[in-house]
């Protein structure tokens, strides 16, 4: 099958090439110019696990290329992608459509035969009809559909979470789009992967209650976390006991510093403006957002206490600054709100990241990026572990109390035994396990 993917993005980017892996003939199509030049070249614009190579093996097997022109790379195809972005609008947190109305005004304006045409981008409910409306104001030929296909993709594992998903959600009006969607993803059927057909708002709305139920596990988590530091108990264990619940399930329930990235935090305001328009509150969802913002400078404040409530003229190294490992995306990582906090303190910061200092550079011009873990400890006051990193999993802990001013180690992560690292010799602080 013949498959366009409008938008050469993190999404876009990764769902084409794998759509090519499944055997289908997909082009990735985007409107910048030096990221199809890039991609032309074997660069990728985004440091993803696994996808040079996948992309590379699929461009050398002929099944997937690039484009810059639109109009001539969508005649053929039997479903045409869109997956642009949808930020936070400025000002008002709605998802900015702009980027996904313009594309299917495009494609209405030069599809020659009919097609599905599939939102991948993150939209809230509604959108789905808005792009139709604008396909047959542009031209869109008769029996043209519509279908939402939210993803569930995470970061730094979106290679497997494609070929190997809980679950595929398909919103579709009508048989040619519900057809059309059961070839695209007929390679997976095999694996029994479960193919989940629903009207297309409902398919909308699943997109977004599956990350804001995702985001208040989270926080309900850092939130018993911060209990069990007042009343003496562990989190870890908590969370593995609550977890071991099959009505609960183990997963997301890993306290730290807050939720980051370009998704939680982006769809759950989003999430609450649909909420806001139809006069239907979602009053978990507005605490999680509240709680969420508030907790990732008490993170700060966290470290702030380690150095004895006194941060002017201290020394804080940050080991990790993006949302999470494995990704170069430093979108709202707590890290931003922390370093902020520190600085604010009147702290100086000396920061390493394996993969997010290019773009941690613009965001915090107060931190001095270091080379390395132990570049960035040597003469630190205090090192605060705040992205868990492989890298920093199994520091050498005598070379960096050798390197460190001071032994004082605050681990958002829990990455470190605090056993260990009490009788290491350090004054060690995580999240929810120090009473
Ligand atoms: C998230 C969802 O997990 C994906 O299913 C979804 O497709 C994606 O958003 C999206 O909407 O595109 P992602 O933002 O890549 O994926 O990252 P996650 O692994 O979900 O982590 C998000 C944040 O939650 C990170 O800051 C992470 O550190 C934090 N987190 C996650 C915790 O603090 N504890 C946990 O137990 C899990």
């Amino acid at each position: 099958m013949k498959i366009a993917m409008v938008g050469s993005g993190y999404v876009g980017l990764v769902s084409g090439a794998c759509l090519a892996g499944f055997g289908h003939e997909v082009v990735c199509i985007d409107k910048d110019s030096a990221k199809i030049e890039k991609l032309e070249n074997g660069i990728m614009p985004i440091y993803e696990p696994g996808l040079a190579d996948l992309v590379a093996e699929n461009v050398a097997a002929g099944r997937l290329s690039f484009s810059r022109d639109l109009p001539s790379a969508i005649q053929g195809a039997s479903a045409i992608f869109i997956a642009v972005g949808t930020p936070s609008r400025r000002g008002d947190g709605h998802a900015d459509l702009s980027f996904v109305y313009a594309v299917a005004e495009e494609v209405g304006r030069n599809l020659k035969e009919p097609a599905v045409i599939v939102d991948k981008s993150t939209v809230p409910v509604g959108t789905g009809d808005e792009v139709a409306r604008i396909l047959s104001l542009s031209g869109a030929p008769e029996g043209t559909s519509v279908v939402s296909n939210p993803e569930f993709l995470r970061e730094g594992a979106a290679i497997g979470d494609f070929k190997q998903p809980d679950r595929i959600v398909i919103g579709a009006e009508d048989d040619f789009g519900r057809e059309v969607m059961a070839e695209v993803y007929r390679p997976l059927t095999r694996n029994q992967t479960a193919i989940l057909f629903t009207s297309r708002r409902s398919a909308e709305v699943i997109k977004y209650a599956g990350n804001a139920f995702l985001a208040t596990k989270i926080t309900f988590i850092n939130e018993m976390a911060d209990l069990c530091e007042k009343v003496g108990g562990n989190v870890q264990d908590v969370a593995r006991g609550i977890g071991l619940d099959n009505r609960i399930g183990p997963k997301f329930l890993h306290a730290g510093p807050g939720y980051g990235g370009s998704c939680f935090p982006k769809d759950t305001l989003a999430l609450l403006k649909t909420a806001e328009d139809y006069e239907s509150p979602l009053r978990i969802v507005e605490a999680v957002v509240k709680v969420n913002e508030t907790r990732k400078r008490a993170m700060g404040r966290k470290i702030i206490e380690a150095l004895g409530g006194q941060a002017r003229g201290k020394r804080v190294a940050m080991l990790g600054l993006t949302f999470k490992p494995n990704t170069d995306d430093m979108r709202d990582s707590p890290a931003i709100a922390i370093a902020q906090t520190l600085a604010d303190a009147g702290a100086e910061i000396v920061a390493y990241d394996p993969e997010g200092m290019e773009e941690a550079r613009a965001l915090l011009p107060e931190v001095t990026m270091a080379g390395g873990a132990y570049e960035a400890i040597e003469g630190a006051d205090a090192i605060a572990l705040v992205t868990e990193w492989d890298a920093f999993r199994a520091l050498d802990l005598d070379r960096v109390k050798q390197l460190a001013t001071a032994p004082i180690f605050v681990d958002m992560r829990n990455v470190y035994n605090p056993d260990q690292m009490k009788a290491a010799g350090f004054t060690y602080i995580s999240v929810g396990r120090d009473s």
